[in-house]
């Protein structure tokens, strides 16, 4: 079978490719390289051993995404692609509208086009805002305001319509809480392209010497330490995830909808320590103001998936602050022996 991935060379997109070649699934990525590189192919091969097939293409190119559903017979699609932060989604909506909901359209209308009838969307705890109770159920009330969260709020709507206009679709919506940690080779991890707006990137840069300080973005939330919690899952158990919900299109028609997290809240400063602890690394850390949108705690009820899908995440938090500190020292060693090279 062969699985097409939107967005396969990104942070999340590379460690379902490994996963996906693992288990014996042939598969061709889409991507277009704007927050990722071609290396990570390299990587990915390398780390399965496995032929990968790679599109370097636009998923808001109609006439591009035609050229791969004609060239390969795709039986499902997992789609990632598109853009991310909730902040540059306020300065630039035009641009989030554009990448995430027309490029979704254009994947969905080629999909249409060559009979693929089976598709995973990766959606965003974001999608529920302000949460009323905490942990979040699937069913609770959505009410994002930024722009990203509204794409992923328009592009659910879309799948949910889609899914009722025409029976024989299966479709997957998968809500990632907060996605850390890296593959456990240090090949592939998430690499931000500018600074970054989550924590464990920030924290893995601050103890690498890349940043002086880590900015903890208040401590006067209602919670426990003061500082905001989240529900961190690491990738591996996020991919796997992936893996269960592929197994579900195959004996399900309709559009069904899984939060994916690790069903516990880590709160800034706890996540801090840990990582001190298990890295044996002093983190500098200076405490700034809240930012605009973020919420006091924000933690998954992972029951569905669970019972549903018969996944559960395994990974613990120390197993995330090693893994993304191990794949944080190799990608900086990596740059640092580029840099030597490009001097000589
Ligand atoms: N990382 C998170 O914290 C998180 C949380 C919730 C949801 N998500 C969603 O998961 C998906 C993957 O996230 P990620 O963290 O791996 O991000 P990422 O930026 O690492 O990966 C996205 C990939 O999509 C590619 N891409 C972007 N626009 C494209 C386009 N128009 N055509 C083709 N390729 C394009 C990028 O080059 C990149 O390789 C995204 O849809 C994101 O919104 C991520």
């Amino acid at each position: 079978m062969r699985i097409l991935v939107t967005g396969g060379t990104g942070y999340i997109g590379s460690q379902i490719c490994v996963d996906l070649l693992e288990m014996g699934f042939e598969v061709v990525i889409v991507d277009n390289l704007s927050n990722s590189s071609i290396n990570i192919v390299t990587k990915i091969e390398k780390i399965t051993g496995k032929k990968i097939d790679f599109i370097h293409a636009d998923i808001t190119n109609k006439m591009e995404l035609e050229v791969v559903f004609r060239s390969f017979q795709i039986d499902r699609v997992i789609h990632l692609a598109g853009v991310k932060s909730v902040n540059d989604s306020i300065n630039n909506p035009l641009d989030y509208y554009s990448e995430n909901i027309l490029g979704t359209i254009i994947l969905l209308d080629v999909m249409k086009k060559y009979h693929v009838n089976k598709i995973i969307f990766s959606s965003s705890a974001t999608v529920y805002g302000i949460p009323k109770e905490v942990p979040i159920k699937e069913e609770a009330k959505l009410e994002t305001r930024n722009p990203y969260g509204l794409t992923k709020l328009a592009i659910e709507q879309l799948l949910g319509a889609l899914a009722q206009s025409n029976e024989n679709l299966s479709i997957v919506i998968l809500r990632y809480f907060n996605p850390i940690g890296a593959h456990e080779s240090g090949e592939i991890g998430e690499k931000p392209q500018s600074i970054p707006n989550n924590l464990m990137p920030f924290i893995t840069q601050v103890a690498s010497g890349e940043r002086a300080y880590l900015q903890v973005f208040g401590d006067n939330y209602n919670t426990p330490d003061g500082t905001g919690i989240r529900d961190y899952i690491h990738v591996a158990d996020l991919s796997k995830g992936h893996i269960k919900a592929l197994q579900y299109l195959d004996n399900h028609s309709g559009c069904e909808i899984f939060n994916l997290g690790s069903g516990s809240g880590y709160s800034v400063f706890e996540i801090i320590e840990a990582f001190q602890l298990e890295n044996n690394i002093i983190l500098e850390y200076e405490v700034v103001g809240k930012r605009d949108g973020d919420v006091a705690s924000c933690v998954a009820d992972i029951s569905k998936a669970q019972q549903v899908l018969e996944w559960a995440p395994t990974k613990t938090i120390e197993e995330m602050c090693r893994d993304s500190w191990r794949w944080q020292q190799m990608s900086s060693q990596e740059n640092s022996m580029k840099r030597a090279l490009e001097k000589e």
